[in-house]
C-alpha cells in the first residue's frame, strides 16, 4: 500500500482528522509514516505499521518517500517545506489544510461532493496539490452547492456566526475562560433572585471592559457575552480577509470565474465571530436568475447529498435541529429557514450550519486521500 505521511496530526485539526481516517478505516489502505516538528525519533500513535518512528517534519528525504502528504501542521509549515519539497524533485501529491496554497492556479480546493468533475479534471492533467477550503465557505457550500450546481445564483450575501475553534485551541479555551470569569463576577447576585438586573449586567460590563491583555490574547477583545465583527487580516479597502475568501473561494471551488475562463458569481457579506465553540453558521441572501417555487428548491437541497439535511421552517424544528449545538461532531449540514424575501420571488433567504473542524477541515482532506487511492 502507499507510503502516506502525516504531519500536524496532534494538533486540533489534525486529531479530528485522525479520528474520522480510525472511523473510516483509512489505515487499512495505506502505510502511515507519522512525522512531527517537535519529537523526531519518538513513537508513532497506534495507527503505524511498520513504520513506528516519528520522523522529522523537516526531513525533505523522508517527506520524499512518501507518495503523499497530508498536512494539519498549519500555514508556517507549508509555506517553508512544499517548496523545498517541490524543488527537491517530489512529485507526490500534497493534501493540506492550510491556505497558504489554496489560490494557486496548480491547486485544487478540495470538496469532492460538490466539485468532484474539477478534482477528476485536474487530476487528469496531472495535479498535485489539493488544499482544503476555507471553513466557512466549505460548510456553506455542503449546504446550498445544489443552487450554485443548477447555476441558479445570480449572487449571494452571507452573513456569518464563526465559533471560536476557527482560531484555534487556544481560542476556544480564551473563550470558556471569558465565561467563567464573567459568571463568577455576579454569582452571588445571579443565586439571590430579588437582585437587580441592571446590577448584573453593570457588574458584567464593568467584568468585561476591564478583562487583562491576558485575558483576552489570542482575539485581541472579549468574546464571551459579546461578538466581533471582524476575522482575519484587514485587507486595507473595508473588507476582511475572511470576507474576501467567501467569493474567491465559492468560485473556484466550483472552477468559475477567474482563471476558468466564465464569470464569479458575486459572494459578499459580513464574518462575525460569536461566542460559539466550533460550529459556524451563516445566514445566506441569493438573488436567483429566476423565481423557482420554494418545494423544488428545497427539493434540490435535500437530494444534492448524503449529508445536507433540509430542516422544516418551523420554530419547532429550527429550535431542534438548527443550532450549533445540534450539530457539532455530527457530519450533518443542517438548511433551514428556508423562505421568498420581501425584496421579490427571486430572493431567498436561508440558515446554514456546519462543525467546521469536520466538513470544515478534517474531512474533505481524508475523501481527498480516498480518491487518491481508488
Ligand atoms: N478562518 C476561519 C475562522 C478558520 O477563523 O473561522 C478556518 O478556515
Amino acid at each position: 500500500s502507499k507510503l502516506v505521511g502525516l504531519v500536524g496530526w496532534r494538533g486540533m485539526v489534525g486529531s479530528v482528522l485522525m479520528d474520522r481516517m480510525v472511523a473510516e478505516k483509512d489505515f487499512d489502505l495505506i502505510e502511515p509514516l507519522f512525522f512531527s516538528t517537535s519529537n523526531a525519533g519518538g513513537k508513532a500513535p497506534a495507527m503505524a505499521k511498520n513504520e513506528t518512528t516519528l520522523q522529522d517534519a523537516f526531513d525533505i528525504e523522508q517527506l520524499k518517500r512518501c507518495e503523499i502528504v497530508i498536512t494539519a501542521q498549519g500555514g508556517d509549515y507549508t509555506t517553508e517545506v512544499f517548496p523545498k519539497l517541490r524543488a527537491a524533485g517530489w512529485k507526490g501529491h500534497w493534501i493540506d489544510a492550510a491556505s497558504t496554497l489554496r489560490m494557486k492556479d496548480d491547486a485544487v480546493i478540495v470538496l469532492d461532493p460538490v466539485n468532484m468533475p474539477v478534482i477528476k479534471n485536474a487530476l487528469a492533467d496531472g495535479g498535485r496539490n489539493w488544499i482544503g477550503g476555507n471553513c466557512t465557505v466549505s460548510c456553506m457550500l455542503m449546504g446550498v452547492g445544489a443552487l450554485y450546481k443548477a447555476g441558479l445564483v445570480e449572487w449571494m450575501s452571507t452573513q456569518t456566526y464563526q465559533a471560536a475553534s476557527g482560531g484555534g485551541a487556544q481560542h476556544m479555551r480564551e473563550l470558556l475562560t471569558q465565561y467563567g470569569t464573567l459568571y463568577s463576577e455576579v454569582k452571588a447576585l445571579l443565586d439571590d433572585p430579588k437582585s437587580a438586573i441592571l446590577e448584573i449586567d453593570r457588574q458584567v460590563i464593568a467584568r468585561q471592559r476591564s478583562l487583562s491583555g491576558d485575558e483576552t490574547a489570542n482575539f485581541g477583545v472579549p468574546l464571551g457575552g459579546s461578538l466581533i465583527p471582524w476575522i482575519d487580516k484587514d485587507l486595507g479597502n473595508g473588507m476582511s480577509k475572511e470576507e474576501w475568501k467567501g467569493m474567491a473561494e465559492t468560485n473556484k471551488i466550483l472552477g468559475q470565474g477567474e482563471g476558468f475562463g466564465s464569470p464569479a458569481v458575486p459572494v459578499d457579506g459580513f464574518c462575525v465571530r460569536v461566542g460559539a465553540m466550533r460550529c459556524h453558521s451563516q445566514a445566506l441572501t441569493f438573488k436567483l436568475k429566476k423565481d423557482v417555487p420554494l418545494a423544488d428548491i428545497e427539493a434540490m437541497i435535500a437530494a444534492d447529498n448524503d449529508w445536507v439535511k433540509v430542516v422544516p421552517n418551523t420554530r419547532e424544528a429550527t429550535l431542534k435541529d438548527l443550532t450549533p449545538v445540534a450539530v457539532t461532531g455530527t457530519m450533518t449540514i443542517p438548511v433551514g429557514r428556508l423562505r421568498k424575501m420581501a425584496m421579490g420571488p427571486e430572493y431567498l433567504g436561508a440558515f446554514t450550519i456546519g462543525d467546521q473542524l469536520l466538513w470544515g477541515a478534517a474531512e474533505p482532506l481524508r475523501r481527498m486521500l480516498r480518491i487518491l487511492l481508488e
